[in-house]
């Protein structure tokens, strides 16, 4: 068999693996390095040439840093290479700045993560010089319209993390090929497991390894992905330039997390379609927004480019004031209340996309909250919600 033909599950288990480098070991050691020493003057000399190949400095990686980058690579097919980040912010703070430069124009997707909008878009690229359009991410083709002289790169999101609308990545990127325009998408959504946007077009393609990848809500890191050898190496340069080299620690946890990746997923998926599907029926809830649900209106596009759903879902509720919504947050037994998902355990946080739409507004005024499913048993959870309903409906 060869490497190419084998079968997600079989690269998840088999990728990054090279036991006869470190005795025998399975998965490979942590290294910590700041200096590399060199036998000669004249390979110390040679050390960078070419460009970024092997160990040379503490700060453009060790075999520690190689071996998830390895993974992920493998894990997307037709990828080149991939370069880790110490967060997903910073994995997309260098995603756009180093494909963007003062002057250009980028499309960013008006359902994007809040920190790309805020915290990249304003405190980074607007301040370098980069004008920003954002787009409604239900745009597909239409994006054509959008399109300046100066626009340079293509953002997207899909599903959206907070509104969690399905784009048509292949209609968008088939219109950025024709004008040889940048398309970068966040697909920490679903993972690599569950989509391959190369395989829709993209050309860099970035996950907030924070959530999946590492799976136990207790490392951060950041993963770019891109097709050829000439966006890797403005990637690392930029990754090198900025000093924004992931930890040790963090790489080798994020390969421990990734050998899991595949059951981790499907249980996910599994336990949220229980919960959405029982929270759907719920007269208290007016929408629970999740692609998987037949009746989900991104649920066709969804099926088309995605193999399966994550954890992560909106439950818009009916007329209920936000303080019913807090009581019945602030009750719950198994879901905690804080940032991020992806992790083994449930998490419940009220959302508000109303004050971070610029593109398109968000119609609704009902509260929301997002969940994250994790590997609980469902009907725990189930029974959890439904006495928060209980709370929501006392309090209102
Ligand atoms: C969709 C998405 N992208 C990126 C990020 C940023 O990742 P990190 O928290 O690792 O910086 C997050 C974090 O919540 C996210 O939800």
């Amino acid at each position: 068999m060869t490497k190419k033909s084998r079968r997600k599950d079989t690269v998840i288990a088999h990728t990054a693996m090279k036991p006869w480098d470190n005795v025998g070991i399975p998965n490979p050691p942590i290294y910590y390095a700041s200096t590399v020493l060199f036998p000669t003057v004249e390979e110390f000399e040679t050390r960078d040439r070419p460009p970024f190949k092997g160990v040379q400095y503490g700060r453009s990686g060790t075999p520690t840093q190689f071996a998830v980058e390895e993974a992920v690579t493998d894990l997307y097919e037709g990828a080149h290479r991939t370069v880790t980040f110490p967060s997903g912010l910073g994995a997309i703070a260098a995603a756009t700045i180093t494909f963007l430069k003062h002057g250009d124009h980028v499309l960013i997707s008006d359902s994007v993560y809040g920190p790309t909008r805020k915290r990249v878009g304003a405190n980074l690229l607007e301040r370098a010089g980069i004008e920003i359009t954002f787009y409604d991410p239900l745009i597909g083709a239409g994006i054509e319209d959008l399109i300046q002289p100066n626009t340079r790169m293509i953002y997207m999101e899909s599903p959206g993390s907070h509104t969690f609308e399905v784009q048509d990545v292949p209609a968008i990127t088939k219109v950025a090929r024709a004008r040889e325009i940048i398309t970068v998408i966040d697909n920490t959504w679903s993972s690599a497991f569950f989509c391959n946007p190369f395989k829709l077009g993209a050309d860099i393609v970035l996950e907030a390894g924070t959530k999946y990848l590492c799976g136990h809500s207790d490392a951060m890191l950041g993963t770019v992905t891109v097709a050829t050898e000439e966006q890797f190496q403005a990637l690392k340069g930029m990754q090198n330039t900025l000093g924004s080299r992931a930890g040790a620690d963090e790489c080798y946890l994020a390969l421990r997390g990734i050998r899991t990746l595949s059951v981790r997923m499907e249980r996910h998926q599994k336990n949220a379609m229980e919960v959405a599907t029982w929270l759907a029926a719920r007269p208290e809830v007016e929408r629970v927004l999740y692609p998987a649900l037949p009746t989900d209106p991104g649920h066709a596009l969804w099926k088309r480019d995605h193999t399966g759903a994550s954890g992560l879902f909106g439950v818009m509720f009916g007329d209920y004031p936000k303080a019913a919504v807090s009581a019945m947050v602030d009750g719950l037994d198994l879901f905690g209340i804080g940032a991020s998902w992806g992790g083994f355990e449930s998490l419940a946080i009220p959302i508000n996309p109303k004050g971070s739409r610029t593109a398109v507004a968000w119609p609704h005024d009902n509260p929301m909250v997002r969940l994250h499913i994790g590997l609980e048993d469902p009907q725990d959870l189930i029974e959890d919600l439904e006495e928060g309903l209980g709370r929501l409906n006392a309090a209102r």
